[in-house]
């Protein structure tokens, strides 16, 4: 079956001035990087009294031991300025039923946590209630990246309820729909196994 692809050949790589691969433009990257489906999350943070959050999805696991994730935050983001400035925050991994908050905290501006139930965690984070789970960090690291900062966070607490996450891809935001007879690993152990593999991603829009 044809396909319809957007790739550059080894060939076609072009250079800039210094003689380093160039790169693609940002919207390319946007829209290519948007078929890695993720969960969604609020990454949020407390400084001088007052609460900062932002839905984000570039959150990634980094080590187990020490337990420690990642998460990189635009530079006009007022919660980078928070957590750079309070060196905590938390990750709130969002529950299929709060596309509501995802879309209210990929706003600027004040009034995000009008109405929001929250306590505060251990490091004075922002704690969301009814989230899929809460990991509450601090930061060990910042590494300035393009238009982002990379916060390296050592986990200092994690918790996690039953429920289903927000799934977001393409710019949407959906739900997850696992075949619960087919644990992953034995898919990678029996590729036979992969036809029986039926996830599925049932995607909605917000608004
Ligand atoms: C699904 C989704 C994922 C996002 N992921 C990130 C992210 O990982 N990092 C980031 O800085 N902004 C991300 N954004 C954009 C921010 O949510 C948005 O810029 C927000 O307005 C920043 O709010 P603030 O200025 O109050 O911190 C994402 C937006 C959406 C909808």
């Amino acid at each position: 079956m044809a396909r319809h692809t957007h790739s550059e050949s080894p060939g076609e790589r072009r250079e800039d001035a210094s003689g380093s691969p160039s790169h693609i433009d940002g919207e390319k990257f946007r829209d290519t990087i948007g078929h890695f489906a993720s969960g969604v999350t609020i990454i949020t943070a407390q400084h001088d009294g007052t609460n900062f959050g932002v839905t984000a999805n570039a959150v990634t696991s980094v080590s187990l031991e020490p337990a420690m994730l990642l998460v990189c935050l635009n530079r006009k983001s007022r919660t980078q300025g928070a957590v750079s400035r309070s060196r905590a925050f938390a990750v709130n991994i969002l529950e299929e039923r709060q596309g509501d908050l995802a879309v209210r905290f990929a706003m600027t501006g004040p009034g995000k946590f009008d109405g929001v139930e929250l306590r505060h965690g251990d490091l004075g984070s922002p704690l969301l209630q009814g989230a899929l789970a809460h990991l509450e960090c601090w930061v060990m690291e910042e590494v300035a990246a393009g238009t982002h900062v990379v916060y390296l966070g050592g986990v200092h607490r994690a918790e996690y309820f039953p429920g289903e996450p927000l799934a977001y891809f393409r710019g949407r935001f959906g739900q997850l729909e696992l075949d619960r007879d087919v644990p992953a690993d034995a898919d990678i152990l029996d590729p036979a196994l992969s036809q029986h593999f039926h996830d599925a991603l049932t995607f909605f829009t917000h608004g």
